[in-house]
């Protein structure tokens, strides 16, 4: 059984002072998980639950962490992708009262599944996950824990889309809240995170520019409209590539080039796919490409660029830059793929996922769900739940209080008439 990361550091010491003031920093821009935790330490309404967490353990996941912690839980988290864990980070969270980190960057598989277990063996009354790989662990593998389970809060759309497969097949048996479909995160944290975050990691990791380049973006969804956005706005062209006619037509009438992968192949300088798909590009598109291409990914899951195929039409392969793995065919192309193909803003060796403001609204959010779930864990049957538009709300009216933003409320009347519907012309 996997060990809390505390015992597997070398210098322990280091680790968590370095971990401890990235935590400080974020914590310094999170005026949302900080009134919340005023609120929590006075309150306790964590204590006696166990929370079990399986995400990106980078800095705003920490504050997350122990912002749980500081409101009474017993809190084990681990990581939710086996190259997104700051490994200082995860130190420094371990030796926050209250909170057993199990999460270490570069693990393999079996390192991976084991610390998820490890998670398990704490036996979580509440499930906070990124990808949902936690809940399928507890229903596969441990499902005498399901009974004491309040629920649990999904923070991505790969994991809603899983757990709502789950759910139609009737397999999910404890509420979970859509994290991710709330307001207050996927409009922003979607967009404008994943938009800023990608870029900002392939800029830094490539020391490559924008300008002038033939930016092609697959998925024209939540996180491909942040990318496409913020590459045109550092003055890339944009090619969009989509399956679904509506996306293609907002993304056509939005000024970009819209054409299938097969065309876009050829014409690209840097793919990003966004789809939470499979397969996306795949060999006869690399067979299209240009020679230096960049190649990344923002969707959740490793499955989007076939890498085995381009292992396949490779003749060499070799580490280009730290992050960058070039692979180069016989007529001498590279092609070069950025942090294995997993989630480049949080997976590149420099990668800090993204901004802290960002993530505070999507963990306001995750706090304020494992709240209800304990005052209100019985007003939800097993299944995928909205989350209550009063707590989307609620997150919001923080921030605007934070940022010293005052805003109009509706007058009686305007509430009575916009309920009604006998006021005509
Ligand atoms: P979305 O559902 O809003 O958008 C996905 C888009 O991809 C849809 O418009 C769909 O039609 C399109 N698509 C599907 N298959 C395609 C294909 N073969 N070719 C072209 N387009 C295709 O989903 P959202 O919120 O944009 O999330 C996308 C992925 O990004 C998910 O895996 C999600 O979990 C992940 N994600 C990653 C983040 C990060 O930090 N990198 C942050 C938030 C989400």
């Amino acid at each position: 059984m996997t060990s809390p990361i505390s015992e597997r550091l070398a210098d322990v010491t280091s680790a968590r002072e370095s971990g401890r003031r990235k935590m400080d920093w974020a914590a310094q821009h999170m005026p949302i998980c900080g009134a919340l935790r005023e609120d929590f330490e006075a309150n306790q309404p964590f204590a006696g639950e166990i929370i079990g967490m399986a995400m990106h353990v980078e800095a705003k996941t920490a504050v997350l962490a122990e912002l749980l912690a500081a409101g009474g839980a017993e809190v084990a988290i681990t990581g939710c992708n086996p190259l997104s864990t700051h490994d200082d980070v995860s130190a420094a969270l371990d030796a926050v009262d209250g909170v057993t980190s199990y999460a270490e960057r570069g693990v393999d598989d079996e390192g991976y599944y084991d610390a998820i277990e490890a998670v398990i063996g704490h036996e979580p009354t509440i499930t906070v996950d990124d990808g949902m790989d936690l809940v399928a662990a507890i229903h596969e593998d441990y499902p005498e824990l399901i009974d004491t389970i309040v629920g649990g809060a999904e923070e991505t759309t790969t994991g809603v889309h899983r757990l709502r497969a789950m759910d139609e097949d009737g397999q999910l048996e404890y509420p979970v809240f859509a994290v991710n479909d709330t307001p207050m995160k996927r409009l922003f944290d979607n967009v404008h995170g994943t938009g800023e975050s990608s870029l900002a990691s392939i800029a830094m990791t490539t020391n490559l520019s924008w300008a002038g380049k033939t930016v092609v973006v697959a998925g024209y969804g939540h996180c491909g409209k942040g990318v496409a956005k913020k590459a045109s706005g550092q003055n890339a062209d944009v090619v969009v590539t989509e399956v679904e006619p509506r996306r293609a037509l907002e993304a056509h009438m939005e000024g970009y080039d819209v054409m299938p992968m097969a065309e876009a192949a050829a014409e690209g300088d840097v793919f990003i796919t966004t789809t939470g798909n499979r397969d996306v590009i795949v060999r006869e598109h690399f067979e299209a490409m240009q020679d230096g291409v960049l190649l990344a990914n923002a969707g959740h899951f490793d499955v989007e660029v076939d890498l085995d195929a381009l292992s396949d039409l490779a003749v060499d392969t070799y580490e280009a830059r730290e992050g960058v793995q070039a692979y180069e065919l016989d007529d001498g192309r590279r092609l070069n793929v950025l942090a294995e193909g997993r989630l480049v803003n949080l997976a590149t060796p420099i990668a800090l996922g993204h901004p802290v403001e960002v993530m505070d609204q999507s963990f306001g959010i995750q706090a304020v769900c494992v709240r209800e779930l304990v005052e209100n864990g019985d007003a939800y049957d097993a299944g995928v739940h909205e989350v209550p538009d009063r707590l989307d709300k609620e997150v919001a009216e923080i921030k605007l209080d934070a940022e010293g933003v005052a805003f109009d409320s509706l007058t009686e009347t305007q509430a009575e008439y916009m309920d009604s519907w006998q006021h005509g012309t």
